[in-house]
């Protein structure tokens, strides 16, 4: 295993670097919480697998591997659709196996994405984590943008949220802001005031593109969706990883509340605009081979 440029008792880091590079080069089970927000399309053409193998905890898995670990084969069922389509998954989930393997035993995995991959990415999940490690699906709307006359109009993302041990895993919602009543008139007083705890339906603007949180960047995600997941989901001093990280919006979130973090991203754009946006609050480095050129003008990728 190449040597990391992250260590447990280090500082924060901002890594520009390929994340399938990065990745194996951190030790399993360091970060409490881990929220990424992948590109939809990478328009890069990869090898596709047929079957792979999962770590499995309880140690009863149908193969024993490295250091005597234990593991489950896993069939490839998603390699039936379109090329566009295997070549997205074959990108993501080793993507998201890493993520498995990084998190630790009371961690939760935030993936972000919409409508038309989360039903895939589910079934994906399910066959990486287990099903039964599946949470919840948050559903984040907004109201913004032109609205489609054909059909209702989608405005909303989803987000699959995945913990490593189910009898394990952190989280605290009173750590979470809270939401006014829709019907106030139909609670006390003192609970109208206090407001009520979020559901999984999660209705918060987009960020303005005036606002003070703008950074620039394409496919900036709003602080308020992720201070609720960092919130919730980690405590103060816990190790915090965005692998797609962009703009760097789970980095200015976890140094407000106080968590380590680790954002890792390919595009020089992004390393950029976060050294903007994060300034001392963390180190910069760089690892592994460049990022190939076509790779920083294709990014970021929009999801529209
Ligand atoms: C949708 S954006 C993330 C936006 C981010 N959540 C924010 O709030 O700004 C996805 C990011 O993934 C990055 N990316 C795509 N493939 C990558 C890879 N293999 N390794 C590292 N970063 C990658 C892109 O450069 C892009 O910045």
């Amino acid at each position: 295993m190449t040597e990391s440029v992250w260590a447990p008792d280090g500082g924060n880091l901002v890594v520009h670097a390929d994340n399938a590079e990065f990745l194996p080069t951190l030790p399993d089970g360091a970060f409490t919480l881990i929220y990424v927000d992948p590109p939809f399309n990478t328009g890069r053409v990869q090898r596709r697998q047929e079957t792979r193998m999962v770590r499995n905890a309880d140690g009863d898995g149908d193969r024993v591997g490295f250091k005597g670990r234990s593991y489950d084969t896993i069939k490839g069922a998603l390699h039936s659709y379109d090329d566009a389509f295997s070549d997205y998954w074959s990108f993501l989930e080793p993507k998201l196996v890493e993520a498995w393997r990084l998190l630790a035993d009371d961690g939760t995995l935030y993936l972000h994405l919409d409508y038309r991959e989360v039903h895939y990415a589910k079934v994906m999940l399910d066959s990486i984590f287990g099903r039964e490690c599946f949470l919840n699906e948050i559903i984040w709307a907004y109201d913004y943008g032109a609205r489609a006359k054909n059909r209702w109009p989608t405005k909303h993302d989803n987000i699959l949220v995945y913990v490593k041990n189910p009898t394990k895993y952190h989280f605290d919602n009173a750590e979470v802001d809270r939401e006014p009543y829709m019907a106030p008139g139909l609670v006390t007083p003192a609970k109208r005031e206090l407001g009520k705890l979020p559901t999984d339906v999660w209705w918060h603007t987009i960020v303005s593109p005036t606002g003070r949180e703008k950074t620039g960047y394409p496919t900036q995600k709003p602080e308020g969706l992720v201070r609720r997941i960092v919130s919730a989901s980690s405590r103060e001093g816990d190790w915090c990883l965005d692998f797609f990280a962009g703009s760097g919006t789970l980095g200015a979130v976890a140094a407000k509340l106080g968590r380590n973090f680790v954002c890792v991203d390919q595009n020089e754009q992004a390393i950029e605009v976060m050294r903007k946006r994060l300034g001392t609050k963390a180190d910069f480095r760089r690892s592994g081979s460049l990022p190939d050129a076509s790779l920083d003008q294709a990014a970021p990728f929009t999801k529209a």
